[in-house]
């Protein structure tokens, strides 16, 4: 399973590539919004860091204005991904975008017909909301087990980026049930690193390396 970082801060996106685990960034002008700047570089440098698949969202509602947004987008670097939200206009615009070569991810699902409608425009990723869903007392993650199913059925290619992700039981629940991306959080990315017998572990280790070696002098 592939794992993105969920962020446009490239403090926290320059601390985790470098371990070798990330595969790709999603953007969303909420994250964008917080970090300030001119977004369109903020988007290449996070290009130039990750070197690899990394969603930048339109902000325009109607289909023409997204594919503009989109292709400007687009044209930033290669590894950018635009996201369109799931409205008719957004299907409009996958379907556009995807019929010229640009890679869409289908932002804002929150039900399988929606994932299923996606797909058919050929997105190339279509992203679930699950903790937004969890908020509202519906499984996010039975919502990543239907679009599995559906998916598989039909052998569609677009990749199931499971979004609004929390913790590391949504990552688990995701690797096992097959989907494709998880995007996270920096935070919830540490969380992943973490068990308090792995450190005491270590300390156990070291210390009966250092007894044995002021035994030897
Ligand atoms: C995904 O692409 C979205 O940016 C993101 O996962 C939304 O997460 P939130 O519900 O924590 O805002």
């Amino acid at each position: 399973m592939k794992l993105f970082i969920d962020s446009g801060n490239l403090k926290e996106i320059e601390a985790l590539v470098p371990l070798g685990i990330i595969d790709g960034i999603t953007t969303n002008p909420s994250l964008l919004a917080k970090e300030g700047g001119d977004y369109k570089s903020i988007l290449k440098k996070i290009c130039q860091i990750v070197k690899g698949p990394t969603s930048a969202e339109v902000v325009a509602t109607d289909a023409d204005g997204m594919i503009r947004e989109g292709r400007e987008l687009a044209a930033i670097d290669e590894h950018i991904v635009v996201k369109v939200p799931f409205t008719k206009d957004g299907v409009k615009a996958c379907k556009a975008l995807s019929s010229e070569g640009k890679k869409v991810n289908v932002t804002l699902v929150f039900s399988p017909t929606q994932a299923l409608l996606a797909a058919k425009v050929g997105a190339y990723f279509v992203s679930p909301f699950v903790g937004r869903l969890d908020d509202i007392a519906t499984s996010g993650m039975g919502l990543i087990r239907e679009i599995v199913d559906i998916y598989e059925n039909y052998q569609f290619s677009t990749q199931i980026l499971v979004a609004s992700v929390r913790h590391s039981i949504h990552i688990v629940e995701a690797a096992r049930m097959g989907a494709d991306i998880c995007t996270c959080p920096a935070a919830v990315i540490e969380g992943m690193f973490r068990h308090p017998r792995t450190d005491i572990g270590l300390e156990r280790f070291l210390k009966d390396w250092e007894k044995a070696q002021a035994v030897k002098v």
